[in-house]
């Protein structure tokens, strides 16, 4: 079927330059484990797994069956007063997936509604434990936690803000981020240098009162801005700050669950117990959209209280819960499981991270980040044209060497499949070099 521009000029692209890419559109037609095809017929590789998303590949026959199954038995059910039997089936693989001690989940659909849940479940918290002044909520500059109105508030990506400046919800500060060419630069994994950078929440508990101060949240890794993995000790180091101040600590792993950073969560990898985590992407594998956030028993435990025909949290979705997403986000839990998906994702991140720091000496080339499944080679800006090489990079691959990356600006990232094949990897920095070499 041929699209016309009717169509195209129809459709309003997320976080995409509309004009420039209606004038050549990248169209993607179909998908199967590491390849798409695209409308002109070609198989593309996949480097970027859909967009964090797709880590178990595309259309992994497992999920397709659990989803063509669901929707053929119950496409919906009401998730108010009423549940499926599937919301409850994963809720039940999340938590024994989840560390110890995260026994609940709340269903959203998407990262974005998992955080301003986070964030709601966090003041709501505080009220019922008699602590409704700890109103005050820390993210982090360079942050992101998606686009809804507590998710920019909290979060640092100015781009995303600036427009939306006046109408930030209240309260808000930020944490400095952790980025330090200075010092870091080309650090494989996580820099040694910038733990001290977590001392900052202290100076803003002692500005606003630590017992004003409802959460801090933090990306794990910071992944869309460019992959800023933790300085060495920062983590812990803002586990103890908000422990002393009866703050609750959200790690937002909408992208780092899963297994992208070679364990189910980063809070295990790191050894780093927040109180809330946030997921979404890989619940479902990208299948069905699809988010959650975990909680800590004391949290579930702190809202069941007064009388029990009352509803205790007032929010959810109309898809909170729902089956078909459900039955896919059990089916991604079980072949994580059964095909051993985290082991081999750890074992995958040397091969990655030496594929990925071959570019460190190209010229173009002014740093490269890693952690886990997540990389970023970053480029200088053309004198004048800050963007420009990035999504020329992009635009050279899609076309003339059949492969996804993405480009944040100037910064290339890369999140392979879980399960992608060491040749692949290569070839596809073997294939990025070539790329950049054709930039002015
Ligand atoms: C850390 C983090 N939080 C939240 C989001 C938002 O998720 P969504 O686009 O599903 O709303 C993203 C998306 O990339 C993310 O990386």
């Amino acid at each position: 079927m041929s699209l016309s521009n009717r169509q195209l000029e129809a459709y309003w692209l997320p976080f995409t330059a509309n004009r420039d890419f209606k004038k050549k559109p990248r169209v993607i037609t179909g998908a199967s484990g590491h390849y798409y095809t695209t409308s002109d017929g070609r198989r593309v590789y996949d480097a970027f797994s859909g967009l964090w998303t797709s880590g178990l590949g595309h259309c992994h026959p497992k999920i397709v069956e659990a989803v063509q199954a669901q929707v053929a038995r119950m496409d919906y059910c009401m998730g108010f007063q009423a549940t499926s039997d599937k919301a409850i089936e994963l809720a039940g693989s999340l938590v024994e997936m989840a560390p110890d001690g995260f026994n609940h989940c709340f269903f959203t659909n998407s990262g974005s509604e998992a955080v301003d849940t986070a964030l709601k479940i966090s003041l709501g918290y505080h009220r019922t434990r008699s602590e409704g002044h700890r109103t005050r909520l820390i993210g982090r500059e360079r942050g992101y936690h998606g686009v809804n109105f507590g998710g920019i508030s909290v979060g640092g990506m100015a781009p995303n803000r600036k427009a939306f400046s006046a109408n930030l919800i209240p309260g808000v500060d930020h944490l400095p981020h952790t980025h330090d060419p200075e010092h870091n630069a080309f650090s494989r994994g996580q820099p040694e240098h910038g733990a001290h950078l977590a001392e900052e929440l202290e100076r803003l508990a002692a500005l606003h009162d630590g017992g004003n101060i409802a959460a801090v949240i933090v990306e794990p890794v910071a992944g869309s801005t460019g992959i800023l993995p933790p300085p060495v000790g920062y983590l812990e180091k803002l586990r103890e700050i908000c422990d002393r101040h009866g703050i609750l600590l959200v790690f937002d792993e909408v992208i780092t669950a899963f297994g992208r950073i070679g364990a189910p969560f980063g809070a295990d990898r790191f050894g780093v117990m927040p109180d809330i985590i946030t997921t979404a992407k890989g619940l479902t594998n990208g299948v069905i959209p699809m988010g959650a956030v975990l909680v800590r028993d004391e949290i579930y435990d702190a809202f069941m209280q007064g009388p029990e025909h009352m509803i205790e949290l007032f929010h959810g979705y109309t898809y909170s819960g729902h089956p078909v997403a459900a039955a896919a986000g059990i089916a991604a839990l079980q072949v994580y499981g059964d095909e051993g998906i985290f082991e081999q994702a750890l074992a995958l991140e040397g091969h990655f991270a030496d594929a990925l720091h071959s570019l460190a000496d190209h010229e173009h080339v002014i740093d490269v980040r890693n952690f886990g499944l997540m990389g970023a080679v970053e480029m200088a800006p053309r004198p004048g044209a800050p963007g420009a090489r990035g999504i020329e990079a992009h635009k050279r691959c899609f076309w003339d060497e059949d492969l996804v990356v993405r480009n944040g600006m100037d910064t290339l990232q890369f999140s392979p499949f879980l399960n992608s094949k060491p040749g692949d990897i290569t070839k596809t920095f073997e294939t990025v070099r070539r790329v950049i070499d054709t930039l002015d």
